[in-house]
């Protein structure tokens, strides 16, 4: 008996399939090629798009190249214009996810928002669509975004726990409302839901803690952090680490290797005190404000001389000798996760318990005016000191720190971050700025 005669595939979807072959048989190049001509050939063909997009991400992968993920990020923009004619939900989504994973990486971070509503129009129901929305909104340091779109959720799902916890960040750094988040951040990271453990997310809950002086719970949060890796120490969190790096409270200049250039500074005390003076002389307004919310009360502001390795120009230029001194001192003018500044505190300053984010640095304090040390006070984990006129101090604010000026004339000090002693050449050419 004749074979009932095979049906004609159709041309565009048996250059679909070998495209996809080649892909499996990880012939990339070639699949790329196809794929091309697929979307030439086949523009209104939505699998076209979504197969160039998945060969495009694996070789950006494979080359490490920015610019094959932007054209990964095209491709599926292009597939996902077609909206309603893709016919899984599955499938949409999954691609959608994918552009909005480049689109963050590549820090571009509205376009990734317009690909989230996309989502959300098609899929109005799907709570996690939206707690991926906010949590973008979250990387742009958003918050008014976070907190429209988390309520929003929590109207439709109100136990749910990532909004809760994006809620709860929201209130704690937009309005300092941490009676009301504190609740928040604790029933989601209880949770332990997926999308709410994170290292960020434990120092959130320890720090609203604290700040309603509930300090041995928030203990507890900073122990279960440092059981699950989060943070070195139970007082050491910063976020951004480099392994085997020591660690400790306060160091004394000859541990850090930087004692020559420390005592050079430290010798010119007068001159950087003059110079600082004579900008606050100036009516002051050459300060900025300490933006981070990490006061309690009080005014605490600060004048930045470098930052991440590269000199402030026009702050450096109004104070030239201090600039000079600190240009042969490269392990700290050209510290890339840190800053070198004047800082002044009025009296009647708190500043919250808090960890800088690195551990990647010491932070040495040159102290300028320090009319009262007696009134003012550093706390380093469980150790505290003072400032006294033209000494020189050394500590790690990857531990956690806090600042009281209890007294009535402001204190003024010349701050300089360094690279931590134990980093080499190598890392300190290529660790992230910060
Ligand atoms: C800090 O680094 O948080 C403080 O030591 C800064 C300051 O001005 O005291
Ligand atoms: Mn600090």
């Amino acid at each position: 008996a004749a074979a009932p005669a095979a049906e004609k595939e159709d041309p565009f979807e048996q250059e679909l399939r070998k495209a996809n072959e080649e892909m499996i048989r990880e012939n990339h190049a070639q699949a790329l090629r196809s794929f091309n001509t697929l979307t030439q050939h086949y523009a209104h063909e939505p699998l076209a798009h979504l197969g160039k997009a998945r060969v495009l991400e694996i070789l950006a992968k494979a080359e490490r190249s920015n610019q094959r993920v932007l054209e990964a990020i095209e491709a599926y923009k292009r597939y996902l214009a077609f909206g309603e004619l893709v016919t899984s939900d599955q499938e949409f989504t999954a691609a959608g996810n994918k552009c909005i994973e480049h689109l963050r990486f590549m820090g571009f971070l509205q376009q990734a928002v317009n690909i989230h509503e996309l989502l959300i129009e098609r899929l109005p129901r799907d709570t996690k669509l939206r707690n991926q929305l906010s949590f973008t909104h979250l990387m742009a340091n958003n918050l008014r975004q976070v907190e429209k779109v988390a309520a929003e959720t929590l109207q439709l799902w109100p136990a749910d726990a990532v909004a809760q916890l994006h809620f709860g960040l929201a209130l704690m750094n937009l309005h300092s409302d941490y009676a009301q988040a504190q609740p928040y951040l604790q029933y989601a990271v209880e949770s332990q839901a997926e999308g709410t453990q994170e290292a960020y997310f434990y120092l959130s809950l320890g720090e609203s803690l604290q700040r309603l002086s509930r300090q041995s719970e928030a203990l507890e949060v900073y122990g279960k952090g440092v059981a699950k890796g989060f943070f070195a120490s139970l007082y050491q969190r910063s976020l951004y680490n480099e392994p085997r790096l020591r660690a400790k409270p306060f160091w004394q200049p000859r541990e850090t290797g930087y004692e020559r250039q420390l005592e050079r500074l430290q010798l010119d005390w007068r001159s950087i005190r003059d110079e600082a003076l004579a900008l606050l002389g100036r009516g002051g307004s050459y300060f900025a404000d300490e933006a981070e919310r990490l006061r309690d009360k009080g005014v605490w502001q600060q004048y930045e001389l470098y930052a991440q390795g590269r000199q402030v120009k026009d702050n450096c230029r109004r104070t030239p000798i201090t600039c000079n001194l600190l240009q042969q001192f490269p392990a700290s003018a050209g510290c890339r996760r840190g800053q070198v500044k004047f800082s002044v505190m009025q009296a009647q300053t708190h500043v919250w318990p808090h960890c800088g984010p690195t551990n990647c640095r010491l932070r040495a304090h040159l102290t300028l005016v320090a009319p009262e040390p007696e009134k003012t006070s550093l706390r380093v984990a469980e150790q505290e000191r003072t400032w006294r006129e033209g000494e020189l101090f050394i500590f790690d604010d990857s531990f956690e720190h806090e600042v009281w000026h209890n007294g009535s004339h402001a204190r003024l000090v010349l701050i300089l971050d360094m690279w931590h002693p134990d980093l080499t050449a190598a890392q300190r050419g290529s660790l992230s700025p910060i």
